[in-house]
Order: C-alpha cells, then structure tokens, then sequence
C-alpha cells in the first residue's frame, strides 16, 4: 500500500461506494472494495441532523428517516451546482420533505435543523465520511481521490464536486465519468478490442455512452442522458399513485403529512425492488393517518409488476430515446456494438433489460457489477495516478453538452457542439461594439437548446484591459479551454499586442 493512497470514489444519489487497487496478478490490479462497518459496500447518501444536533450520514441518517424527515437529506446530487430557478429545483421542492432555497449565488441551500447548507457542503459530508471509512480501513489518513460524477454533469455541476472536495482538504485529483469509469472496471487487463454501451440508470441520473476500448485506451464516441431521470423517479412514479388511489378511497390527502409520505416513500421503494423479483407484492402501511372521527386508517394495496411498468413507461422510454440519440451521435449502428453493459441499481427492473434486448437484439451482458463497477473504474484510474504505477491507461471522453456564449437577442453561439472531445481549446475573437470600451463581458452557457435562457448560465466572464479605440477596431481574443475533467476556463488576449488581459467570473443571477 502506497503511503499517500488514491482512492476512487463513486459518489452516488443513493448510494456511495469507494475502492483501491490493492496489489496485481500478473500485471492486472487487484481492486477491493472498501468496506463500511457490518460489511456493506455502499455507504447510503444521506445526511441528517438529529433532535439532539448531531450530524448522521450514512446508515445513521437513513435509520432515523422517517422519524425526521424534515431534517434528512437526501438526493442532494441533483441539486449539486444547479441555479435555483431551474426547472429541476422546482420538481425537486414538490416531492422533497426538507427545504429547498435560493442561495445567495443563485444557487441552492437548504436548512437542516435551522442550519444552512450548501449543496457543495452537504456533499463534503458525504464524502468526508467515506474517506473516514476508508482511512480507517486502510490505516492511513486518505487526501487524495478520483470522484465520478453523471457523464451528463455539467462544468457548474463538476466544480462544485471539486469544491466539495477542497473544504474537506481532500484534493480531488479527478473527476472522471460514472460510465467511462464502468467501462475501466469491464475493460483493464482484458486486452480487448471492442465497442461498448454502458447504460447507466442510477438511483438519480441515467447516462449512456459508446465506449471504444483499444486495450489501454477508452474512447467515448458520444454520450447522453438526463440528470433527473432514475430510481427515484420511478418511486415517485408508485407514490403518486398510491396517493390517488387513497383519496379516491377515503377523501383524504396524504401528501402534506410528511411522517406519512416518508413511510409511503420507504415501502414504495422496497416493493420495486421487490417487483424485479416477483410478479406481485402487497403494499400495506397499518394506521397511516385517521378520520376526522379518530378512526385509523390504513393503505392496503396490491402491486403488481405490470402495473409499475404501466406508471414508469414513459421513463423508460425516454432511457431508450436517449439510447438511439446517442448511437445516432455515434455515427454506429446497433450491429457495431458488441457488449451493452447494465450499471445502477435500476437497471435490475425487468422491463429495462427486455427494451434494451428489443433495441440491441442481443441480451445485456452481466460483464460488471451494476453497484460497484462505477467505484471499481474510479479506483483502477486513481492507481493509474500513483507515482510508481505500472498502469497506463488513456481515456479519452466528450463533453455532454455543447458549450458556448450568448449573442445578441439571446441567441446561443455554440463554440463546442456536444461529443467534442476533451481535453479541447478554441478561440474567438470579439470587437469591441462602441468607442472607447476597454471592457468586455460575456455570458457563457452549457446546453443543448438554441436560446441561452434554456441552457445553464455558466458565469459572467469579464476581460478588462482592452485598447481604448474606436468601435470594432479594438479586438479581444478569447480562448475557451475545456479541461480532461469537462471544466471550462478562459482567458483573452490583445492579438495586436499579445498581452494577457484580466479575466474575472461569476456565476450570478440570471
Ligand atoms: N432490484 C431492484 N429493482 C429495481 N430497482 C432497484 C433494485 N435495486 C436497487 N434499485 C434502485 O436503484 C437505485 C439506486 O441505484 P444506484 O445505487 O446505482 O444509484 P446511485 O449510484 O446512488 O445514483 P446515481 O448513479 O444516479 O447518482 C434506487 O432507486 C433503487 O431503488
Ligand atoms: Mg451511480
């Protein structure tokens, strides 16, 4: 074991999980997963601040769920690096218990026992408590990480996992994709030549990418997905019916008691899992509210597993909309695809792995560990990070979405369309647009739509130090420098001089 070892952290929506490569078998490294107390391999990610004001995460936080729901995070991911008027917060404020606010960045804050936190500070709980475990297992204080985050993760979203990371002293070395670092676990030390799709449908996000592996180089051809598409989508899919039926039952809405919801919510999740088994379940909760009277009243119900495939059709539809985009993306066809890897929990429902069938027309193969291969790749490429390695791996990964700036009547100019690959530099000259202006402001977006207002405000980037001139003389270079990682810098440059010009940013209101 290395002194200073680098571990790979899978951070989840539900789940957590870490691993380090731990020695090799002839050449090929041997990955352990880290193990939590009681054994388990995913710590939940969940934070929660008690009655009493102590901090839980984890196990502690989800045991005492929903006793207190107010004061229980969960789901923090798809918040993570979000403005607070997207229209995901809003969805999220409707089916959550604890309060969601604006921050003062526009951004996102929630009080847990009348403290505020941040989304980037809830995380660094997170995953201050994984190192703990790890260190603690591995008998050595851990600094150092590779974190994965959703392919589909924008540079906002990816900062702040950095920034997450920095609070807690613990450097984020870097972030990788959670598909590109499945197909890490599926491909290292197999010296395979083929093409993989790894369709990952987590407790939060779903991401697809078309994997290229050369041996030792992953190449991602395209990538997709929806970071408010996964497992809790389907739960709550189960919730709203079981709420309809209620109050078609009884006249009574279950929807404001939060002790209520958060025990439908809990047996709406088992009875699922429970459904990727089984053709039926019973789902009954005893004394889940009372008449007016003071007579209790219960939920009794019958599950089937055709009826939770008629509630979350449509998600899966748009999983399989997604898939033919990006293959179209690709430039491949189904015929070019050798293996379909299944990685997230909820690629466990039956009806996933049919559609997918259907599409492919070959079955998915079982090659990774759908829990635990995102954490796997994590640690095999953080060996790859350590000084004596023997292990070289290229990955070669897309942005998800294209990047660019807004024009006049708020246009969206792209400067990178989708699927370029990183890490990537462009430039842009601009003109000055009245005389005398020696600053120049722009506003970048990342997004898929052509009005920027649908897109995600990346920052306000300011360049200052321009030659007073006339109008349209003065011109400012601009390049736009997209790291290994997905993130975003830039910076200018007078082309007449060539001296560096002061760039400021800001993530602001929109
Ligand atoms: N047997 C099963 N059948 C259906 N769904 C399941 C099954 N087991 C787990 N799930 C669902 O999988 C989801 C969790 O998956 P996973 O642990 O892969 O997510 P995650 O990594 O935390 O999230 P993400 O990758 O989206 O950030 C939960 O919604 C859970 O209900
Ligand atoms: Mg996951």
């Amino acid at each position: 074991m290395p002194k200073e070892p680098i571990i790979g952290i899978d951070l989840g929506t539900t789940n957590s999980c870490a691993a380090i490569v731990e020695g090799d078998n002839a050449g090929v490294p041997i990955v352990k997963l880290i193990p939590y107390k009681g054994g388990e391999y995913t710590v939940p990610s969940i934070f929660a601040i008690d009655d009493k004001g102590h901090e839980l995460i984890g196990y502690e936080a989800k045991r005492q769920w929903q006793l207190n729901p107010k004061n229980t995070v969960y789901g923090a991911k798809r918040l993570m690096g979000r403005s607070f008027r997207s229209d995901i917060v809003e969805t999220m404020q409707r089916v959550v218990a604890y309060s969601v606010r604006p921050g003062q960045k526009n951004d996102v804050v929630i009080d847990v026992a009348n403290k505020e936190f941040s989304m980037p500070e809830i995380s660094a709980r997170i995953l201050n408590k994984i190192r703990d475990v790890a260190s603690n297992y591995l008998r050595v204080p851990v600094r150092r990480a590779v974190v994965t985050v959703p392919a589909y993760f924008n540079d906002r979203q990816r900062q702040a996992v950095k920034d997450a990371g920095k609070s807690i002293d613990l450097e984020v070395l870097r972030i990788i994709n959670e598909p590109t670092a499945a197909a890490l676990a599926y491909g290292v030390g197999k010296k395979l030549n083929e093409t993989v799709v790894i369709f990952d449908l987590g407790g939060g996000t779903f991401d697809v990418s078309i994997i290229e592996i050369r041996d030792r180089v992953f190449e991602v051809k395209a990538t997709g997905g929806d970071i408010f598409l996964g497992g809790i989508d389907f739960d709550n899919a189960m919730i709203h019916h079981i709420l309809k039926d209620f109050t078609a039952k009884t006249g009574i809405d279950l929807a404001s008691d939060p002790v209520a919801m958060q025990r439908i919510k809990d047996l709406a999740e088992r009875t699922k899992c429970d459904l990727s088994a089984r053709e039926e379940v019973p789902f009954n909760i005893p004394f889940i509210t009372m008449t007016a009277q003071g007579q209790p009243l219960n939920i009794e119900l019958k599950f089937t597993r055709k009826l939770l495939e008629q509630l979350t059709s449509g998600l899966v539809d748009r999983t399989l909309q997604m898939v033919a985009r990006v293959l179209v993306d690709s430039g491949l066809s189904t015929k070019d695809i050798d293996e379909v890897m299944l990685v997230g929990g909820q690629t466990r429902m039956p009806v996933v792995q049919e559609r997918l069938t259907k599409f492919f027309g070959k079955p998915p193969s079982k090659g990774v560990h759908p829990d635990e291969a995102v954490a796997i790749g994590a640690a095999l490429y953080a060996h790859s990070l350590q000084d004596d390695t023997n292990l070289r791996l290229q990955l070669l990964d897309v942005i998800p979405m294209a990047i660019g700036l807004e024009k006049a009547g708020g246009a969206f100019h792209v400067v990178f369309p989708r699927n370029a690959p990183i890490p990537n530099a462009k430039q842009v000259t601009a003109t000055t647009s009245f005389d005398q202006q020696t600053e120049l402001m722009m506003r970048i977006f990342q997004g898929d739509n052509d009005q920027v207002i649908r897109n995600e405000l990346l920052g306000e980037f300011t360049f200052s130090g321009i030659r007073a001139d006339k109008a349209g003389k003065a011109q400012v270079e601009i390049t736009f420098d997209v790291n290994i990682e997905g993130i975003l810098t830039m910076h200018a440059r007078d082309p007449s001089s060539g001296r560096e010009m002061k760039t400021t940013v800001r993530v602001t209101q929109s």
